[in-house]
């Protein structure tokens, strides 16, 4: 190439460098700027809720840095790496080793790396009853770096959203609809929850209408301060036609979303279906809870049903093995004269979807004090297993770890095992939606502990010697309740 050649292009570069720069929309830095923007303003974007979860997982530590409860590296929460290499692209070029971009709030993803399932009901109850791309376009982003083991320091919060899928042909994020937010912003979203909703227009200079307010508290006043949030921010009511999933449908009514329905495990490692909440309208005309695996590929999702009967709260235990998808759904039951035959009743109308089973606490990760390593407790078909994160660079772990194992125990305050497995035996997790957490190795143990409420497990950490239960350094707790 010429050296003109060379100065053309190199020109061409510099041109195109400078046309990728971000230009997002602006910064928010207080809830009435939440008003105007489209982010999580209508339903069902869950936008708002994101946000709200997040301000309640960052904390400002003595030193004015915002950590986080959490690690967006392991994919906690469903946390992914966000390269930032959309076109346009929507957030400001990072300086070489300054951090790192992580994205939350895309609820469909792999079928078994699904952490996302970990965020609270509230976040993903609009996703579940809702079809369609609009309950899954909002975004939060993070920006940042990584401080000793499993500390994050948070430099950048963005609010940001996918192009609306309809005859458009862009996939990444939106820069028009990119918002810087600030720590301030967050800090007011924490404090709703220990306001009164009469100081509300003198703080934040805003009116709330107190009847739209009382019906948001009705659906979203277990989760404090969300209710006032929704209230201030958007200008019409989440009720009514908000939750029709599709404008025909006549059953999703406001006060479906006071329907609660999970899956918890019987003391046989089986799915038991809990529901709360049902309308006497719904008890009436005659309802019944149905069990789905979402992470069945094949067409036939369903597993078991029951019928709700009169009981507006209520269990039922199936004998469908405890996995990780599995959702509970109200249907509309309808009877004909098969009934009265002994057959079964027939399935009608989809009413309300549970959120998907994840782990009963939701838990994520517990980090092994003083070592770049993790433990979590899952279940597979109704089996207590283990899964064990450890850095990449942790490269001598299995040394460190010779002599440490992992326990299997039915209850928080029983002293034995009943079965174990040594750390180092654990075999790596080949799937590739695990495989694929930069920076970390995946390690499973699949035990032969039939699940039940109130298991737990325990990492020992043994320096040398025999298996002991002496040294006992870290404990994962996972507790199942039977009820709430
Ligand atoms: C259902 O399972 C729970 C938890 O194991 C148990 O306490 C309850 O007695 C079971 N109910 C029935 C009807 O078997
Ligand atoms: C720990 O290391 C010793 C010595 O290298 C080895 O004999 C032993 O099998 C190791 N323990 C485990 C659980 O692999």
């Amino acid at each position: 190439m010429t050296m003109v050649g060379r100065g053309i292009l190199g020109c061409f570069i510099l041109f195109l460098s400078l046309a990728s720069v971000s230009s997002i929309k602006g910064t928010l830095s207080s809830i009435k700027d939440l008003k105007g923007i489209e982010f999580g303003n209508t339903s069902p974007r869950h936008g708002l809720m994101l946000l709200h979860w997040l301000a309640n997982n960052i904390y400002n530590d003595n030193n004015g840095n915002m950590r986080l409860n959490f690690n967006p590296a392991r994919r906690d929460y469903g946390f992914h790496f966000y390269r930032n290499a959309d076109n346009p692209r929507p957030l400001p070029i990072l300086p070489h080793q300054r951090g790192s971009y992580y994205s939350l709030g895309n609820l469909v993803q792999g079928n078994n790396n699904n952490d996302a399932l970990a965020l609270p009901d509230y976040v993903t109850q609009r996703f579940h009853n809702s079809r369609g791309p609009e309950s899954n376009r909002d975004r939060v982003i993070l920006r940042v770096r990584e401080e000793g083991s499993n500390q994050f320091i948070v430099d950048e919060v963005y609010v940001t959203q996918h192009y609306p899928q309809n005859g458009n042909t862009r996939t990444g994020y939106d820069p028009d609809n990119t918002y810087l937010v600030s720590f301030s912003l967050l800090t007011q979203i924490q404090r709703l929850a220990t306001i009164g909703r009469n100081d509300i227009p003198r703080i934040y200079n805003v009116e709330i209408n107190h009847n739209s307010l009382q019906e948001l508290e009705n659906i979203w006043g277990h989760t404090p301060g969300l209710a006032l949030l929704l209230a201030i921010v958007v200008s019409f009511t989440f009720r009514a036609q908000s939750y029709h999933a599709t404008p025909q449908s006549t059953l999703k009514h406001e006060d479906n979303a006071l329907i609660k329905l999970e899956v918890k495990t019987t003391d046989r490692g089986k799915a038991r279906i809990i529901w709360s909440g049902i309308p006497k309208r719904l008890l009436d005309q005659g309802v019944m809870v149905v069990l789905h695996s979402n992470n069945n590929p094949d067409s036939k999702s369903e597993l078991d049903r029951s019928s709700v009967g009169v009981k507006a709260s209520g269990s039922y235990n199936t004998s469908v093995p405890l996995n990780p998808g599995l959702q509970v759904r109200l249907h509309k039951e309808v009877k004909t004269w098969w009934n009265y035959l002994g057959f079964g009743s027939t399935i009608g109308e989809e009413i309300w979807r549970g959120s998907e089973f994840h782990n009963a606490n939701r838990e994520i990760p517990v980090d092994i004090i003083g070592y770049d390593a993790s433990l979590q407790l899952f279940v597979k078909d109704g089996k207590a297993c283990a899964r064990l994160y450890v850095k990449k660079s942790f490269t001598d772990w299995k040394k460190t770890f010779n002599n440490s194992w992992v326990g299997f125990y039915s209850s928080e305050g029983t002293l034995d095992h009943n079965t174990w497995q040594w750390a180092v035996k654990f075999s790596e997790e080949s799937h590739s939606d695990w495989a694929d957490i930069p920076g970390y190795d995946v390690y499973v143990y699949e035990s032969s502990m039939t699940m039940s409420p109130g298991v737990q497990v325990r990492f020992i950490l043994e320096k040398s010697g025999c298996k002991a239960r002496s040294t006992l350094s870290m404990i994962s707790s996972w507790k199942m309740s039977v009820t709430r």
